[in-house]
């Protein structure tokens, strides 16, 4: 099955007998990947409710050009900016005429003409309707202008007439849909990425914590995203927006992020650690705020799970990738970290230098496999994140083939 991960399609629904069936195909194209939001024409009503597809699709549905609350909300053009994908099924011959004289008198037509998102058709109507000239020169019109369309079908019309006029399954919608993106180096693929630092408790409120801004590892979501990985970050305590696309669990300590990264293991084919994790916590967090009596206060560290350790000797275990933040003997205590912690490949990160590293814009780096080594000189951390995704599909796809 072709995947829509991390897309947004906007389904519109005219008025025809086959309108019934824009329920499965919301099911079809959610089962995907795909977050779907509904039009509906007026004529669409009359065969399906607004209210059956509101609730499969857990979005509002859109229906009028001219409504103010959805002017508010999610207008026409924000609907149209919203899209990866207009798909409008089913597509009533009144529909292709609309769109191929370029009208925009109702929602569904200014959506068409103000989105940038590709659309596709799938062609419903009476054998004869379709065979009409009128219809062949309108969707000639409209594939001349590179829309696309699936279907229609041959077969048994619900008017009693044999022909080609059916609508095309929406499981075969749904495929033909989903193979109009070009798919990313991490197409269908689970990323989990743990990010930035953990807090781990002192008091009700004092931790031990580090510098990690969590940009490296949020710059890699959403490459891996753009990559048509659906992703997920398991973030420590940061002030970055979570990117397109990516779902995000927060967490607090180590302890937390360790079991937040096990809860997401069955659905990961790649993990990714680049958090900071706090190697120590506390042995007892105080219940209350510890009060400076005592000229000097000692604290008893106990260390803390390694989570990429963890996930690494799981079974079965996803393809694992840990970071190395180091100060000296870069290459070296890397190469150490991927053969004792048992990883796939390892992100060797120089932590002294200037301008690079924890909580700056730019990073340098030197990915380490066994057998294999690639520095990836200094530059943006969005930039760089997309060098290592790449490195990384590529090591995934050749661990997948033995090599
Ligand atoms: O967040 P930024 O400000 O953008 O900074 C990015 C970064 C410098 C934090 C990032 O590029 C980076 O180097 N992350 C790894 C930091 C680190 O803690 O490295 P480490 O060498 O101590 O740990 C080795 C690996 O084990 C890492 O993948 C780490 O996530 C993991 N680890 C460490 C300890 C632990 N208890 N559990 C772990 O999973």
């Amino acid at each position: 099955m072709a995947h829509l991960f991390n897309r947004n399609v906007v389904l519109g629904v005219c008025g025809g007998i086959a309108a019934y069936k824009a329920a499965f195909l919301v099911r079809e194209l959610q089962a995907r990947g795909a977050d779907v939001r509904v039009i509906m024409t007026r004529g669409a009503e009359a065969f399906i409710t607004p209210l059956t597809l509101q609730a499969l699709s857990t979005h509002p549905v859109h229906r009028d050009l001219l409504d103010e609350e959805a002017e508010r909300g999610m207008g026409h053009i924000e609907l149209a900016r919203w899209a990866d994908l207009l798909l409008i099924a089913p597509a009533t011959a009144d529909c292709l005429a609309r769109l191929a004289a370029g009208r925009a008198d109702d929602l569904l037509t200014t959506v068409a003409l103000a989105t940038a998102a590709p659309v596709l058709v799938a062609p419903a109507m009476n054998q004869q309707m379709w065979a009409d000239a009128a219809t062949a020169a309108n969707m000639a019109t409209l594939e001349a202008r590179g829309i696309h369309r699936v279907g229609p079908a041959d077969g048994d019309q619900a008017c009693g007439e044999v022909g080609t006029g059916r609508m095309s399954e929406p499981a075969a919608i749904a495929e033909r849909a989903a193979g109009l993106f070009e798919h990313g180096a991490l197409a269908g693929l689970r990323v989990v990425i743990t990010a930035g630092p953990t807090r781990e408790a002192l008091d009700p409120v004092r931790y031990l914590s580090n510098h990690s801004s969590g940009k490296m590892g949020f710059a890699l979501a959403a490459a891996c995203a753009d990559a048509g990985a659906r992703t997920t970050l398991v973030s420590g305590p940061v002030t970055l927006e979570t990117p397109p696309h990516v779902a995000r669990t927060d967490v607090e300590s180590a302890r937390e992020m360790l079991e937040a990264s096990l809860a997401l293991l069955p659905a990961c084919d790649i993990f990714i650690a680049c958090a900071a994790v706090a190697d120590y916590r506390p042995e007892h967090a105080a219940d209350d705020k510890i009060k400076k009596s005592e000229e000097r206060l000692s604290l008893t560290l106990v260390r803390n799970p390694d989570i990429v350790a963890t996930v690494a000797a799981a079974d079965p275990r996803p393809f694992t990738v840990g970071f190395a933040a180091e100060t000296r003997d870069l290459l070296a205590y890397a190469r150490g970290k991927l053969e004792r912690k048992g990883l796939d490949l390892v992100v060797a990160n120089d932590v002294s230098a200037e301008g690079i590293g924890f909580n700056s814009d730019d990073n340098a780096v030197t990915l380490l496999w066994a057998g294999g080594e690639a520095p990836l000189p200094r530059s943006g951390k969005g930039s760089l994140a997309r060098l290592i995704v790449q490195h990384i599909a590529e090591r995934y796809s050749a661990s997948r083939a033995g090599l």
